[in-house]
């Protein structure tokens, strides 16, 4: 693993921006594993500005989204596809088809799930996958359950999660309960991983994710056995390693 430890916010999102523009500029036509939240918003913002610059040509970029809330519509202003498109998409020359999220709209969990992971396998698998990390450990929608569950499925919310999204939406009974979300499985293949982590409320996640065990129990620890990982944590998420 590769592990940074940056002074705030800031620091980390251009840290995270400056590594998938790398990915960019090396493969131009990349798969992107992209995440949504706090945490990425930023590092959409240095990506955006590094492509008004000139910098950065999406035009053969492809995405694909870890997860998305079930039974959600796309124009929601609360979906990912919203927040995708909000961020990012909208403001760079990327190609609409290039970009695929879970179907929210869709309740029939098995077929979207299986039309995502074929879509995933169809584009040749992940270059480079974004992560943040919850404050459980999640990754992706991942919750900590008992066991790694392989390919993109569907999961009921932890209560936790649903207590820390609900910032995002009018009333906590507006924040779904359900999302389709990427496998542990289809995350490990990604052939690099990038682990964001910013905050004191993550510090805890993280120094376990770092240093416990291994287990489906704290899902981002299952990282430690991928052999291309970058980690960029700001002093506060670090500050639990310190203890
Ligand atoms: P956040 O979410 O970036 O909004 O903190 C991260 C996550 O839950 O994976």
């Amino acid at each position: 693993m590769n592990l940074y430890k940056v002074k705030d916010y800031q620091a980390l999102s251009k840290k995270a921006a400056s590594v998938l523009a790398a990915q960019v500029i090396l493969k131009p036509d990349a798969v992107l594993g992209l995440a949504t939240g706090s945490t990425p918003a930023e590092t959409y913002a240095y990506l955006r500005k590094w492509h008004e610059d000139g910098i950065l040509d999406f035009s053969e970029i492809k995405t694909v989204n870890l997860d998305e809330y079930k039974g959600i519509a796309k124009d929601n202003s609360q979906s990912y596809y919203t927040f995708m498109k909000e961020h990012l998409f909208d403001h760079i020359n990327i190609k609409a088809q290039n970009t695929f999220i879970p179907d929210g709209e869709d309740t029939d969990s098995n077929s979207v799930c299986e039309k995502y992971e074929a879509q995933i396998m169809q584009l040749g698998g992940v270059d480079l996958q974004l992560l943040g990390i919850g404050r459980n450990g999640h990754i992706g929608f991942n919750e900590p359950s008992d066991c790694f569950m392989e390919h993109c499925h569907c999961v009921s919310l932890a209560e936790s999660t649903i207590e820390a999204n609900k910032r995002f939406f009018d009333r906590a009974e507006d924040v779904p309960k359900q999302a389709y979300t990427m496998g542990i499985g289809t995350i490990m293949k990604a052939k690099k991983i990038l682990l964001l982590a910013s905050g004191k409320e993550k510090a805890k996640a993280l120094c376990q994710a770092l240093r416990g065990p291994v287990t489906p129990g704290l899902p981002a620890s299952i990282l430690r056995l991928h052999k291309d990982v970058t980690v960029i944590a700001d002093e506060d998420a670090w500050s639990g390693m310190e203890l």
